[in-house]
């Protein structure tokens, strides 16, 4: 049986370069290449926990301007199990101006800037037109790049039914402790987790400490993505060390929300947390060799680089 995955999050529009290197301020550096392709870290995990065997519901909110086809016709082709789509004619589609530093020592990192647009103005009546799937959900997914109401509105929703929340801080921006004391599961990155508990976030020596003041401020479970060095889970404060999965980067561009959706999607269908955990750095790690923030995974190919670190 498949578990239930509800994610509500953004979609945006990625424009993304790919150059030999940044540019710097003030120049005009010509790229490799370049795409327009579906982003948005709501869109980007929907899809990861689509591919790792989830039946997912995405809800989302796009524009009615040039984009918004695009963006729905992106939607439907991907085969959901339930897709809310919400519109505004108030707000342009999100879109994301990204670079993909290809070189030989760019390591394929990226720089984005989001203008979210669409994605800031869900209101409290569009919420409660799907309220009953979060509340059936065995999960409910969830970044920071909505407006925060409607962010703590599907948080409290959630909560009253018992089910199950991840939220991946991501874009960041403040959230209260009250809301955190109802999220079960909470994924910063090393940046994201030094602004949740103050403490700069280097290593996994540092990350553990990170991990214990993010729990007193009211999360359960705590898993800090520490890039090339790998992942800390810290389940009630009891700490597992997640290796890193061999990749050759080609584009690190949503390898977090890789990571989400597919930890998502293995909770939903009963794995313990640090299976899933595992689950999900195999297939992070599967992503980046792929090109665009959403690339098509297979589950061999992640069956497959999970047995690397067997
Ligand atoms: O995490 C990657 C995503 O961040 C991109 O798809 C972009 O749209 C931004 O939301």
């Amino acid at each position: 049986m498949k578990g239930k995955v509800c994610v509500f999050g953004s979609f945006n529009v990625d424009i993304v370069a790919r150059v030999d290197r940044f540019p710097f301020p003030g120049e005009s550096l010509v790229a490799n290449s370049s795409m327009t392709s579906a982003g948005g870290k709501g869109a980007n995990q929907a899809m990861a926990a689509l591919k790792s065997g989830a039946n997912v519901h995405y809800i989302g909110k796009i524009g009615e301007d040039a984009f918004g086809p695009f963006a729905r016709r992106y939607l439907k082709s991907v085969e959901f199990d339930a897709l809310t789509l919400l519109t505004t004619s108030d707000k342009a589609t999100g879109n994301a101006l990204i670079f993909v530093s290809e070189g030989e020592q760019g390591n394929a990192e990226n720089m984005i800037s989001v203008d979210p647009g669409a994605n800031m103005t869900v209101s409290h009546d569009e919420i409660m037109q799907f309220a009953s799937a979060i509340g059936c959900a065995d999960i409910l997914l969830v970044q920071l790049e909505n407006n925060i109401a409607a962010i703590e509105h599907v948080i409290n929703i959630a909560f009253e039914h018992q089910t199950f929340v991840i939220l991946n801080p991501a874009p960041w921006q403040e959230v209260d402790d009250q809301l955190l004391t109802k999220v079960d599961l909470v994924t910063p990155n090393a940046t994201e987790a030094q602004f949740m508990s103050g403490v700069p976030v280097t290593d996994f020596a540092s990350a553990e400490i990170a991990a214990d003041l993010i729990h007193k401020r009211g999360c359960k479970s705590v898993i800090i993505t520490l890039g090339s060095m790998g992942a800390l889970l810290s389940e009630q404060g009891v700490k597992t060390t997640i290796p890193l999965f061999p990749a050759n980067p080609k584009d690190t561009t949503g390898a977090g929300d890789a990571f989400n959706g597919a930890l998502a999607a293995r909770l939903a269908n009963g794995d313990s947390i640090t299976d899933a955990t595992r689950f999900a750095a195999a297939y992070a790690a599967v992503s980046v060799e792929k090109i665009g923030a959403s690339p098509q995974i297979s589950l061999t190919e992640v069956e497959d680089r999970l047995l690397c670190l067997a």
